[in-house]
């Protein structure tokens, strides 16, 4: 992450997210997603905002952050795959797969192509266990993804 100082419309817009959720129990994970929800991602100058809201430290709001899969600290690339690195699917080949689409990207885990194509991120079990190795490409789950599918779904993405 690179320091940066927050934008007055971007704290103003932070400190809003933050004022609506501070009656409820355990605001820090709705003001997150919301502030994802706003920018497409969690900017680091959002974290100072929130912490001084919640009376938090900013390292423990980036805590949160960094812990949850879910939450991006850049903003994605116009395509956004996901490959499950859940057990059944690594039992048929998603590992071999991961290291694939690593390769043919040039990116690792959260990585965004230097073109913005595409984000690789990992996903912990879509619910298709029986169709592995399974990915989320755009939100949309596909079953049974060999190397021959993987290079179709990055090839349509640009990448
Ligand atoms: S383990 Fe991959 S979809 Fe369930």
């Amino acid at each position: 992450m690179h320091s940066a100082q927050a934008p007055a419309d971007l704290s103003a817009q932070v400190a809003a997210i933050c004022a609506a959720h501070l009656g409820r129990e355990g605001p820090m994970l709705p003001i997150l997603h919301d502030v994802q929800h706003a920018f497409g991602h969690v900017p680091e100058a959002a974290l100072p905002v929130i912490a001084l809201a919640l009376n938090v430290t900013t390292a423990e709001v980036h805590g949160v952050v960094s812990f949850y899969h879910d939450f991006r600290d850049a903003p994605a690339g116009r395509h956004v795959v996901k490959i499950c690195r859940a057990e059944a699917c690594q039992a048929m080949g998603a590992n071999d797969l991961a290291d694939a689409a690593k390769a043919r990207l040039g990116v690792d885990w959260h990585g965004t192509t230097t073109d913005g194509s595409v984000t690789l991120e990992p996903v912990y079990c879509l619910g298709l266990c029986a169709c592995g190795p399974a990915a989320l490409v755009d939100g949309v789950v596909v079953g049974r993804v060999d190397k021959a599918r993987l290079d179709a779904i990055l090839e349509e993405a640009g990448a």
